[in-house]
């Protein structure tokens, strides 16, 4: 059985980063107070990794990209249909309904990040954007970044079941890819190996990654600085 190296160092650590955030902003939340402040600080490091994997969804490896994510509806169905099989998807990186999934988790959070610009909690914090608008337009915004917050639970519950899921019914450990960044065609699958092409994972491509990221930090920094000394303090 061959190994190839499926998803890339950067792509790794953006998903292990985005769970620690993502772990945090909604745990400071919920202890609230000045903890708030924290839930600002894992917000703009969240932007910075969804910033940096829009990026990446262009430029980075082969199954990073938006080109492997998006697959036709017809392929989608079929990947949906093969739910059930006890073999499923074959290929390398998401399959067709992974990255609808994918694709829906980075849609909302894009969504809560950037309505937590513009949200207000009425007592104490309001996101560094809220200035710039009338208190009742933050007002609807909160809401919106409250409700969408319920989607993000139940997107994030899919995501682990889906992935304890397809260990229990077609034996595909995810997982472990995800953090060894190798994977190997299912045992037995009906795979084609022509299809398992390894990416290149080397210093090249992380120095690319690191100056992308840096952009991104620079860019979100000058959004959330943007906030004039009299409101700052
Ligand atoms: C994707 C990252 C984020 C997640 C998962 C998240 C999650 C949440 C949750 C669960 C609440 C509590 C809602 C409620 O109790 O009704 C909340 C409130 C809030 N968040 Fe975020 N948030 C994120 C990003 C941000 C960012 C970037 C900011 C601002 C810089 C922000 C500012 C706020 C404010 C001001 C509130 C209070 C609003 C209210 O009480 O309705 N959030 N957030
Ligand atoms: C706050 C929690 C989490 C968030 C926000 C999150 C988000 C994501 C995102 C955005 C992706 C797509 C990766 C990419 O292509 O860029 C992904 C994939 C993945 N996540 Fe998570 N994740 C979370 C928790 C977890 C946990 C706890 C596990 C382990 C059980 C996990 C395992 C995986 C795996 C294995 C994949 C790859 C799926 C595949 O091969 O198609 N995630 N996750």
């Amino acid at each position: 059985m061959f190994r190839i190296r499926v998803w890339d160092l950067p792509t790794r650590l953006f998903h292990w980063a985005l769970v620690v955030s993502v772990t945090g902003s909604i745990v400071t939340v919920k202890i609230g107070g000045n903890w708030m402040e924290w839930h600002f600080r894992c917000g703009y490091a969240i932007l910075t990794l969804l910033l940096f994997r829009i990026v990446w969804g262009f430029i980075g490896s082969r199954y990073a990209r938006f080109v492997h994510l998006l697959a036709r509806p017809s392929r989608i169905i079929s990947s949906a249909r093969g739910l059930w099989s006890t073999t499923g998807y074959s290929g390398p990186g998401h399959s067709p309904l992974g990255g609808v999934a994918v694709l829906a988790l980075l849609a909302a959070f894009i969504f809560q990040a950037v309505t937590g610009l513009f949200s207000n909690d009425d007592i104490a914090s309001e996101g560094p954007l809220a200035f710039r608008i009338s208190k009742s337009r933050s007002d609807f915004i909160s809401d919106l970044h409250s409700s969408n917050a319920v989607v993000i639970y139940v997107l994030l519950g899919l995501h682990v079941l889906a992935i304890a899921y397809y260990y229990w019914r077609q034996g595909r450990n995810l997982v472990g890819p995800m953090i060894t960044g190798s994977a190997s065609p299912p045992a037995g699958g009906t795979s084609d190996p022509e299809r398992w092409i390894g990416i290149q994972d080397d210093a090249a491509l992380w120095i690319r990654a690191l100056l992308v990221l840096a952009a991104c930090a620079g860019i979100v920094w000058f959004v959330v600085s943007t906030v004039p000394p009299r409101l700052a303090g």
